[in-house]
């Protein structure tokens, strides 16, 4: 741990957005970290003025793009230095290590910004807080995790280069939630379930068990829950008078990953993994052809 952990701004906040700008507006990803599970101790105890619930955003605008300080180097998502390789040398693994915490770094900040940017559209669902103060503290916990087992190998945060494409992505959906839910949280967060298992293997092949028992019973099914959600409030903004999860939440479902999703869905899909999530193979498939 740094000698300055107990330097973040631990407040009593008057409203989880002000809480979530807080946490946006931290430039370390370390404290990013700490301070998403201190704010989400103080939501979900209930004894802390949170409990209100008072999540009004107060007239406050969430900036573009969230605090960074300078300690990864960012670098084009398509550019050499980013190959992870295949697992077999420590440093390979080190890297992979490196990218996994670097994006659930990134996914803390989304957690946040859907509450701060978003949350005013939602107020009387207490619910949808709960769902995403929890994928913080998920993603938080994952993020330093991550980055422990990344020292226990002898690497650290900040070792190598990273890209800064979820937040690109996450900006062409600053103007709507469902389409933030959409992309980021349910196409997005399932990819991360469709290479999950490969990943998993790198490490176990090579002989880290530890690094890959790691994402095989903490990352990865909590990463299933985390698509869930997203499937959930998309399907809760299309109201009462459509199917939730018939045709027509389908087609309209495809229709933003058509307009909003920059990049190619590349099979093989974790149909199991999507599945659990109740994200099955219609949510997809077309998508697929439209982009290939
Ligand atoms: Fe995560
Ligand atoms: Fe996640």
């Amino acid at each position: 741990m740094d000698d300055d952990d107990d330097d973040f701004n631990v407040k009593n906040w008057a409203t989880l957005h002000d809480a979530a700008l807080e946490v946006l507006s931290t430039p370390s990803a370390h404290k990013k970290a700490l301070l998403t599970q201190v704010i989400a101790k103080k939501w979900f105890d209930g004894t802390s003025i949170l409990k209100a619930r008072d999540i009004s955003s107060g007239g406050k605008l969430v900036a573009d793009t969230p605090e960074r300080d300078a300690l990864v180097t960012i670098v084009s998502s398509n550019s050499n230095k980013l190959k992870l390789g295949s697992g077999r040398s420590i440093e390979s693994r080190r890297k992979i290590l490196h990218s996994l915490s670097h994006i659930e770094s990134w996914a803390i900040d989304l957690s946040w910004d859907i509450i701060a940017r978003f949350g005013h559209e939602v107020e009387k669902e207490r619910e949808f807080f709960d769902d995403f103060v929890r994928v913080a503290l998920d993603e938080a916990k994952h993020h330093l995790l991550l980055t422990k087992r990344l020292e226990e190998i002898g690497g650290k945060y900040g070792d190598f280069p990273a890209h800064d494409g979820l937040w690109q992505s996450a900006m062409e959906t600053s103007d709507s939630l469902m389409h933030r839910l959409v992309v980021e949280h349910c196409v997005h967060e399932a990819r991360g379930l469709d290479v999950m298992p490969n990943t998993i293997n790198k490490f176990r092949e090579n002989g880290d068990e530890e690094s890959a028992l790691l994402l095989e019973t903490i990352v990865y099914p909590e990463e299933i829950g985390h698509v869930k959600a997203g499937l959930k409030w998309f399907k809760f903004l299309l109201g009462d008078a459509s199917e939730r999860g018939g045709e027509e939440t389908v087609k309209i479902f495809r229709e933003i990953v058509e307009k909003k999703f920059y990049g190619a869905l590349k099979p093989p899909f974790n149909d199991e993994a999507r599945a659990k999530a109740g994200f099955d193979r219609r949510y997809y498939e077309v998508a697929v052809d439209a982009v290939v």
